[in-house]
């Protein structure tokens, strides 16, 4: 093409302005693009209007005086009750509070020399495994227990990992006091988001600046002659952005690739991998039932009443299962794979009766750490291995009764088949 020709640079300055353009999209979406899991009030939401409140101003004026006092009291005790809980730690100095991020950080000295925390404790969300417990979990884990001291910990380690990563590391009753400002503000911030690069919305919009800029030019201002350039950032800018349309549109309710952290660093990969757990001994009921079930911690403690320490991890991540059972309270696993309620889906009617592998649909659990959903479970899914699946009839206990009854039949042993004799009897044929 001949734009593209070195002879010819009298169109080269109008690429100028067009690539500092494209620049200023991507630095303004760089800036404007949520995080991943940004909670904001979408624009637009209804905010009810003050009309809504009247009834309150038709109220006899005693009535509202009573319940203001009503409210009165209760904010006494309320205030009273909080004054009951004994706080012998609090309240942290601000400069506590930064002294206390500095040393964590490795930004000052310990007293004991020079400790980075965060290089382990890390205080932001990873996007690969980090086996180290987090900042926060460990801040969380001391606000729970009025006992926990962090020096206490250092100076008195239970374990091969606590010996090993924290040698030498003696901090100060001051030093502490400063590390529990810091755990406070951890627990009110919450653990941190994971901010990715929005590679989609820079190619996205990246793409949607150029074509403006392609149409402004073709029309208006007329600064690169070569029509053909115009049209080929046009037309490679509609396929693109087709192509996210429909993307978007069948990926919505559908979560492949979804790959939660979850609330104990428990890895398929050590247990089911490594130490050759067979997946039933934990998901005890996909033989004959609709789901395959999560296991309870009494599952886990068959083994980590006597295994405590992980070489990864150290005692810390099965220290949760030990508290969970104190405490009384379910571990809280995060869900990834969901079908949506009207559709009926029985593991049992594929892993026994199928015969089919679990890795089949949940792709190589043994080889993953963090669970990840490989498949995107659309029925365009379902329906492709249906169509393509062999199904072992001759052989297969559950379709040799259709064969025995048959013979039954024709040979007169019996009158007739009843529904409980081809599988009516089954509780999972009718319950969820
Ligand atoms: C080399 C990595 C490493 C460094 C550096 C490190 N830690 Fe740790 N820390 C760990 C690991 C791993 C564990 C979990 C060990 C276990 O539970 O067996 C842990 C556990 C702890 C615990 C106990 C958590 C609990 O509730 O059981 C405390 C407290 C702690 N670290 C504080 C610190 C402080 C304070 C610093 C900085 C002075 C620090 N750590 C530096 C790796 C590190
Ligand atoms: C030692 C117990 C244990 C063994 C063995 C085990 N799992 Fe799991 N599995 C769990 C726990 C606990 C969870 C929930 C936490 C998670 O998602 O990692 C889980 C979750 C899953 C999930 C995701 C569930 C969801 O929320 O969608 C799948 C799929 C799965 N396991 C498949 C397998 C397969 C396949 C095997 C055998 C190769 C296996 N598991 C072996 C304990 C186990
Ligand atoms: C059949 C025995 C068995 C069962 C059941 C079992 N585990 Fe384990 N688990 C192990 C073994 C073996 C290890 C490896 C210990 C090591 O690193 O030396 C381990 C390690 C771990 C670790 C530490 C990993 C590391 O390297 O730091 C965690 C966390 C863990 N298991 C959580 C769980 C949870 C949660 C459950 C229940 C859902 C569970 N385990 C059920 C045998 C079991
Ligand atoms: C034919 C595909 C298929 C096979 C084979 C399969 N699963 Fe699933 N699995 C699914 C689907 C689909 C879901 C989501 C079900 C739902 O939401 O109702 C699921 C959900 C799960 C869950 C989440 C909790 C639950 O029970 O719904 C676990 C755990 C699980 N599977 C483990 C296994 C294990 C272990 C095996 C092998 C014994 C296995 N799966 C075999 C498709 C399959
Ligand atoms: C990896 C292959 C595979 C996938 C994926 C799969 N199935 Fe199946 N499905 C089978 C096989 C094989 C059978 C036959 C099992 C048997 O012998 O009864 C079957 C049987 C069934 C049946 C019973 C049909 C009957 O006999 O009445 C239902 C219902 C079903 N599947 C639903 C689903 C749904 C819903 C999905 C998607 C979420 C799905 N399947 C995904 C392989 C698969
Ligand atoms: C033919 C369908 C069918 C089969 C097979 C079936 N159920 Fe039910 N079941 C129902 C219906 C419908 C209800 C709700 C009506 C009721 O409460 O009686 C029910 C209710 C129940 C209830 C709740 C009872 C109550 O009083 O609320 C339980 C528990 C139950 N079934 C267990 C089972 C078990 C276990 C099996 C297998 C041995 C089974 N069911 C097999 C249809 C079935």
């Amino acid at each position: 093409m001949k734009f593209f020709s070195p002879s010819n640079k009298k169109h080269l300055p109008a690429l100028i302005p067009i690539l500092f353009f494209v620049l200023c999209g991507f630095v303004v979406t760089a800036m404007v693009a949520p995080g991943p899991q940004e909670d904001t009030i979408p624009a637009g939401t209804e905010v009810p209007a003050m009309d809504d409140f009247q009834e309150i101003d038709e109220l006899p004026d005693d009535t509202v005086t009573t319940a203001m006092d009503t409210v009165t009291t209760a904010m006494d005790t309320v205030t009273t009750a909080l004054e009951a809980v004994p706080v012998s730690e609090g309240p942290y100095t601000r400069t506590e509070l930064r002294r206390g991020e500095r040393l964590f950080k490795g930004l000052v000295p310990f007293a004991s020399g020079m400790h980075d925390c965060s290089s382990c404790h890390y205080t932001s969300r990873t996007d690969t495994l980090n086996w180290n417990p987090s900042a926060y979990d460990m801040a969380r884990l001391w606000s729970l227990d009025e006992s926990y001291s962090i020096r206490q910990k250092l100076a008195n380690p239970v374990g091969m990992r606590m010996v090993a990563d924290h040698a030498e590391m003696t901090i100060t009753p001051q030093e502490e006091r400063e590390l529990e400002a810091y755990f406070e503000r951890l627990v009110e911030t919450g653990p941190g988001e994971l901010r990715a690069i929005p590679v989609n919305a820079f190619i996205f919009w990246g793409l949607g600046l150029l074509m403006a800029l392609a149409v402004v030019d073709l029309l208006i201002t007329r600064k690169v002659r070569a029509r053909a350039f115009h049209v080929i950032i046009i037309i490679i800018g509609l396929v693109v952005h087709m192509q996210y349309a429909v993307a978007e549109s069948r990926a919505l309710g559908r979560t492949q690739g979804y790959e939660p952290d979850q609330p104990i660093k428990f890895s398929h990969l050590i247990h089911a991998g490594e130490n050759e757990i067979d997946c039933n001994y934990c998901h005890t009921v996909a033989n004959f039932s609709l789901s395959a079930g999560i296991p309870s911690n009494n599952t886990c403690l068959n083994c980590h009443n006597v295994i405590r320490e992980g070489t990864n991890s150290g005692r810390f991540e099965i220290n949760k299962i030990h508290q969970a059972e104190a405490s009384g309270e379910a571990v809280r696993w995060i869900r990834i794979h969901k079908l949506p309620d009207h559709s009926y889906f029985s593991h049992a009617q594929h892993v026994n009766a199928g015969g089919v592998a679990c890795q089949e649909c949940h792709g190589a659990v043994e080889e993953m750490h963090l669970i990840r959903q490989t498949e995107d479970l659309s029925m365009g899914w379902c329906l492709t291995c249906h169509r393509d699946t062999g199904v072992d009839f001759l052989d297969n206990p559950y379709y040799k009764i259709f064969e025995r009854l048959h013979e039954d039949i024709r040979a007169g042993r019996i009158d007739a088949v009843t529904a409980a004799q081809v599988g009516g009897e089954d509780c999972m044929k009718c319950h969820y």
